[in-house]
């Protein structure tokens, strides 16, 4: 069996003439910059005001990158030498490096068998200088958020809440990015909607939209578009990043399409993952809310890292070209990146983590930190789920994937409980989550 399966990029495939017709109006206008032009610029400040009503919040800020994003965020939240943040071991490189571009100091938390952040171990990593939870709501499920917020509350910590893979997800009918007290949002190509690269930060916490909105631009705050000097809490060092008129006419237009671009993508995982039920050997990844998913990838679990090697081998070699083993998948995972592991730093005074004020925060990441992420990552296997995809392309894929697993079921046990996948009762109820249509 083989398939013809497109790339991810799930907005990407959903341009049509509404993205291009916005585009040429602010070409037409000579309005790229969003506070002044030659002709009226209209889209972020629209895009923004969308955003509020879609998310729910009361402030929204788009801004030009994700590491930008994030800095403004660390920096709105005051993060910064002797602040220590937790983050799961199941990351993208962006959300480490922004933390140790304020000299903070990254914390990795394990994942439970949803691949996002475990509560539990959350608990056990909270320390007297931990200063902010950044849970990520991973390949496009929610985290268990309403756990995370329950154990930052009784510590008092605040919770930002990267959502740049799970743009549209909710967790029991609240959107993500809502629960803590900001969230953040990419706008890059891979992500449920694009504008090729931007970023949303969402709040209702004025000051610190106030401050993010500082940190974002010039380190003031605007009125009617131009630069104002704000009470002193927000005035900053501004990093000009800014989103343009091109960006924000885009994302406009996209966030309309995002609850289709997301439908379409849980539509097909659904129907793939109700005929995978049952396959021998095969299990799924734990949803903490299933019908908060937005569905562009499907995480399937094999009995042990062997099985999963050949699995893999096998599904690339039948045309799903862009599976990966978790740990595999690049810069997403804590050892994988060779600047945090080998705490590279800042400049050679070898901040962050030969700072006084870090001197008690004493961490590692090379492999190994985090033992229980470590063997879920050898044995999932990541499948991205296009936004696009024919009922004939979605009964290949099963084909392929069932073709794969087979074979490979010999033997072997749950690698967290060491029962059989089938007897598991943890992958069990996964399951059963998963497979709802
Ligand atoms: C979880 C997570 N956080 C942050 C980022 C950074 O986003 P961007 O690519 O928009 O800079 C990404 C991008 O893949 C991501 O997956």
């Amino acid at each position: 069996m083989h398939v013809d399966w497109p790339y991810e990029f799930p907005g990407a495939y959903w341009i049509d003439h509404e993205e291009e017709e916005t585009l040429l109006d602010v070409l037409r206008h000579g309005s790229m910059f969003r506070y002044y032009g030659l002709g009226a610029a209209k889209y972020v400040d629209a895009y923004e005001a969308a955003a509020r009503q879609f998310y729910g919040a009361d402030y929204a800020l788009a801004i030009n990158s994700g590491t930008g994003a994030l800095l403004a965020a660390l920096s709105a939240l005051e993060i910064g030498p002797g602040c220590e943040v937790i983050l799961p071991a199941f990351m993208w490189v962006a959300t480490a490096a922004s933390i140790v571009q304020v000299n903070a100091i990254p914390v990795l938390c394990e994942v439970d068998e949803s691949l996002s952040m475990d509560p539990a171990d959350l608990e056990r990593k909270i320390t007297s200088r931990t200063k902010l939870i950044l849970p990520i709501h991973m390949a496009g499920s929610p985290c268990d958020i309403e756990a995370i917020m329950a154990v930052a509350r009784r510590h008092g910590i605040r919770v930002l809440e990267d959502c740049a893979q799970c743009n549209g997800g909710s967790f029991h009918g609240r959107k993500v990015g809502t629960h803590g007290d900001a969230g953040i949002f990419s706008l890059q190509l891979n992500k449920n909607m694009t504008c090729g690269e931007g970023w949303l930060l969402i709040t209702s916490d004025k000051r610190l939209y106030d401050r993010a909105f500082s940190a974002h631009d010039m380190g003031l705050v605007r009125v009617n578009g131009r630069l104002a000097t704000p009470e002193p809490y927000a005035i900053s060092w501004g990093a000009g990043r800014r989103m343009t008129e091109l960006c924000g006419a885009v994302a406009g237009v996209q966030l309309r399409k995002l609850p289709k671009i997301v439908d379409s993508m849980r539509a097909s995982k659904r129907r793939i993952k109700a005929a995978l039920a049952g396959t021998p050997g095969l299990g799924f990844r734990m949803m903490n809310d299933a019908e908060g998913d937005t569905g562009p990838f499907l995480v399937v679990m094999l009995d042990d890292e062997a099985k999963a090697i050949a699995a893999t081998a096998k599904m690339k070699e039948s045309g799903l070209h862009s599976v990966f083993r978790i740990c595999e998948y690049g810069l997403h995972i804590y050892y994988n990146i060779p600047s945090l592991v080998g705490k590279v730093p800042l400049s050679p005074a070898g901040n962050p983590w030969s700072l006084a004020e870090n001197a008690r925060s004493q961490t590692r990441y090379d492999k190994g930190t985090c033992p229980v992420s470590d063997a879920l990552f050898a044995r999932s296997i990541l499948i991205p789920i296009p936004s696009k995809l024919a009922r004939e392309q979605e009964e290949q894929a099963v084909a392929v994937i069932r073709e794969a697993v087979a074979g490979q079921t010999a033997g072997g046990g749950c690698c967290s409980c060491g029962q059989s996948l089938r007897d598991c009762a943890t992958a069990d109820s996964a399951r059963q989550q998963e497979e709802q249509p």
